[in-house]
């Protein structure tokens, strides 16, 4: 009796031994035992968003917001925040925006933007402090002494600057300052006109009186590769630098096309002799047309990818590349059509948010760690 008791006892152990052993090689036993919240939780999978990926290689991707689009289309904000973990106002802190009379400036949207990335746990570029264009009516109607025109850009940089202080990362101090055609090589400006070339150093520096943490830019187009340009945008930030002028990047916008798309050896080339001079650079404002090239739509979107894809490459490669901000989130929205007057689809999302092979192939190089 005793000897049949002992050995439906031992029995019994085993049963259960083997049952709870099952329980946690059995898969489908675990997630019974989840609750549903916990079952739904996000597993790392091959679609992972660019801004995923982009923190996996500590720098940023970003893009260019707008007002509109932003306030009143939902899948917009939708994208931007699945996508990118940084952003740049594409127009909200322009100078005509910011400080539209002489006393009085207007930071909502702006403001707007900048609570918004923080909600997001996403960078801000600021866009731009010093340009020759969209200037408000009282600034250019004016006839300024030198001193009253510095006093004016002290204010504003300041203002603004000290504003953001703490919020914005990085700015753009200076933009589009060169003009190979000219004889200096000084954009005529304003800027140029009244305060002379020394207008660019003194904006670095009030920008960094007004905010010391952040990462100030001098920005400009077609000086991404090796040339004219280039050239002129090195020299120009070499002497700041041997000046001690607290520059601490230089922003390549890379509005470009499939047609004439810089070569990634050059760029290459331009970022580590920037490097040199111990400065960041970023891809700040990328866009890649494909207008104008008589081949199918898909060829076309293909070209656009491979361009995109280079660039990222290019980035990733450097030594001291930030990262990539794309001027804009879909082709709805893009600039180049207006700018240019003509169709084009220069961005990643198409106009029904759909990504496209110039998406993929972002993705496709930060999936290559
Ligand atoms: C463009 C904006 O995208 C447009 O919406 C606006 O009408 C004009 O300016 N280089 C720059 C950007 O530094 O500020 C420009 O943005 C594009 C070229």
């Amino acid at each position: 009796m005793w000897v049949w008791c002992g050995l439906a006892l031992i029995a019994a152990i085993l049963v259960i031994t083997l049952a709870s052993h099952e329980h946690f090689q059995n898969p489908t036993a675990v997630e019974q035992e989840l609750t549903p919240s916990e079952a739904l939780a996000p597993v790392e999978t091959d679609t992972s968003s660019l801004r995923d990926l982009a923190d996996r290689h500590s720098i940023s991707v970003g893009a260019a917001v707008l007002m509109d689009p932003f306030r009143k289309d939902e899948e917009y904000q939708t994208i931007l925040t699945r996508e990118f973990n940084s952003l740049t106002p594409e127009n909200a802190m322009k100078f005509a925006r910011l400080h539209p009379e002489r006393d009085r400036y207007n930071f909502v949207d702006a403001a707007d933007l900048v609570t918004f990335a923080q909600n997001h746990q996403m960078d801000v570029h600021g866009h731009v402090l010093v340009w020759h264009r969209n200037l408000p009516d009282w600034l250019t109607e004016t006839e300024w002494s030198r001193e009253e025109l510095m006093a004016v850009l002290q204010q504003h940089i300041y203002t603004v600057v000290g504003r953001f202080r703490g919020q914005v990362d990085s700015w753009d101090v200076v933009n589009e300052a060169i003009d190979v055609e000219q004889k200096d090589q000084l954009r005529e400006s304003i800027w140029l006109n009244v305060i002379g070339p020394e207008y660019i150093q003194l904006a670095f520096r009030w920008a960094h009186e007004a905010d010391p943490d952040a990462q100030l830019f001098y920005n400009d187009y077609k000086g991404e590769d090796l040339g004219r340009k280039s050239d002129a945008i090195y020299q120009l930030v070499r002497d700041l630098v041997q000046q001690g002028v607290p520059i601490h990047g230089v922003g390549l916008q890379m509005h470009t096309s499939i047609k004439d798309a810089p070569d990634p050896r050059d760029v290459a080339e331009n970022m580590r002799r920037l490097n040199d001079l111990e400065l960041t650079v970023k891809i700040t404002e990328m866009d890649v047309q494909i207008h104008g090239v008589d081949r199918p739509e898909a060829e076309l979107f293909l070209n656009q990818k491979q361009v995109y894809q280079d660039m990222m490459q290019t980035c990733l490669n450097a030594e001291n590349c930030s990262g990539l901000t794309t001027w804009g989130v879909s082709d709805q929205y893009s600039w180049i059509p207006y700018y240019f007057e003509r169709p084009d689809a220069p961005l990643l999302f198409d106009e029904e948010y759909q990504s496209k092979p110039a998406y993929d192939g972002l993705v496709e190089e930060l999936m290559r760690l």
